[in-house]
């Protein structure tokens, strides 16, 4: 059998999924169900690529950021220490969720579009590496903290370059009507650069953008680099301004089902890094270091999600439904985004796909699918185990307590063996805040 990803497998013996080599049924049986897995040696495979893709480049200074909104908690980030990342932040909850894990925080990028007076003073104290502006306000309120403490503080600007990524709405970022960054066109990004250039506690190191999530197009990174080293060399111009860093933000795709493109990340950096050096080389400027914020690709294939089957509704003339004992509330993406992922009958592996489904939640709302025209064994009944692939990124860091369902637990699986990173939730941990 053909798997979207190469950490799944299927046992001969028994028909059982395993994965990252482990069977699922075991794993479902010692911990329990819904259930997150992420096999720790492909996270780690999976920033190794992207090191060794800009190594390959030939690039003179590259940093590669996970962003934490993917699937952040302490292991994680405890794992991306070990594997020379940097991380981006995007609130006081994951700036403390790094911190605590150890992780050193100069090396951390603090993101947001509206970071609150709090916010600021939460990231200063906890020594972030950069903040990532998107305002004037916003410098404005990080030149007066830094001001009162008697530090300098590094500063990205996010300019939106105007590009569209080709990709769904939600998550279409780098357009100039969006929520986020400072618009070329406007106006508003180069005013950005020349009052950051006059605070004397803020140190500009250059730019950033981010275009948009689950990219596929051709060029969009290309277009990208080529818009913000000339707005780069436009600042140059202006102001004698020489950006040191440039951040062209997250997004790489990753496929969920193999209907999906797989993009080679050592063509796409070196296609990346070839443009690069173009318009640096055209506009003879001196080449920035160069960043990329990868959070989907590093976290998502490295996940999967065990679900026990309950109710198994077959209305004839319409559609069968199978219930699983998570939901929207452990992944609301297909409710979300419509996102397609690949559902397989984890213990019945070795069974045809004869009886087309929706793979169905439990939360007390129609909405709640994780996927649709599923094909899984007629045989399939309560008490099956079914696994939901790629649910790596966005999906634990997504989750909710709707209905007041308890969170599932983290459970990572490395080399043959396996261990809990965040421990399931209870029904005393969400009345914890009920006075
Ligand atoms: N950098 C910035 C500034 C971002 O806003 C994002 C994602 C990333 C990096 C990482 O992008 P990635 O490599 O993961 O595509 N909840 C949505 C995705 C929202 C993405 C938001 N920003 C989903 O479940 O598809």
């Amino acid at each position: 059998m053909n798997f979207v990803c190469k950490n799944i497998s299927v046992c001969e013996r028994t028909g059982h999924l395993t994965f990252a080599g482990q069977d699922t049924v075991s794993l479902a049986e010692k911990y329990g169900t819904p259930l997150y897995l992420f096999d720790e040696d492909r996270l780690r495979e999976n920033c190794r690529r992207y090191m060794s893709a800009f190594q390959k480049s030939g690039l003179p200074g590259f940093r590669v950021i996970y962003a934490g909104k993917a699937a952040a908690f302490k292991q994680m980030y405890r794992i991306m220490r070990e594997e020379g990342m940097a991380v981006d932040l995007v609130s006081p909850g994951e700036i403390a969720t790094a911190e605590a894990a150890g992780f050193p925080m100069e090396l951390s990028y603090f993101h947001g579009n509206n970071k609150t007076d709090s916010d600021i003073r939460f990231a200063f104290d906890a020594g972030v590496g950069y903040f990532v502006a998107e305002s004037e306000e916003e410098l404005e309120a990080i030149e007066e903290e830094a001001k009162k403490r008697g530090i300098v503080q590094k500063v990205l600007i996010r300019v939106t370059p105007g590009i569209d990524p080709h990709t769904y709405e939600a998550v279409a970022t780098g357009k100039v009507d969006s929520k986020f960054g400072l618009a070329i066109v406007t106006g508003q990004a180069e005013a950005a650069v020349a009052c950051a250039l006059s605070l004397p506690h803020v140190k500009l190191m250059g730019f950033h953008c981010h275009v948009g999530s689950m990219v596929f197009a051709e060029d969009v990174y290309e277009r990208a680099v080529k818009v913000m080293m000339e707005f780069a060399d436009d600042m140059r111009q202006k102001f004698g301004y020489i950006a040191e860093e440039l951040n062209l933000g997250g997004g790489i795709g990753v496929p969920y089902t193999e209907a999906d493109a797989v993009i080679d990340l050592d063509e796409k950096i070196a296609s990346i890094a070839g443009a690069f050096r173009a318009v640096c080389a055209e506009r003879d400027f001196p080449m920035p270091m160069l960043l990329v914020e990868p959070g989907r690709s590093i976290a998502a294939d490295a996940g999967m999600t065990l679900y026990t089957v309950g109710s198994i509704k077959k209305l004839p003339g319409y559609k069968n439904y199978v219930s699983v004992d998570g939901g929207m509330t452990d992944n609301p993406r297909f409710a979300l985004y419509r996102s397609s992922y690949t559902c397989l009958p984890a213990n019945r592996m070795k069974e045809p796909g004869d009886m087309q489904c929706s793979v169905v939640g439990r939360c007390c709302e129609s909405g709640d699918i994780i996927q649709e025209n599923v094909p899984m064994p007629e045989t399939l009944a309560r008490g099956d185990l079914l696994a939901v692939c790629t649910t790596g990124a966005y999906n634990y860091s997504m989750a909710s307590n709707y209905n007041r369902v308890c969170r599932p637990p983290v459970v990572m699986l490395k080399g043959g063996d396996s261990y809990v990173a965040v421990r399931r939730e209870t029904e005393e941990d969400i009345m914890m805040y009920d006075l």
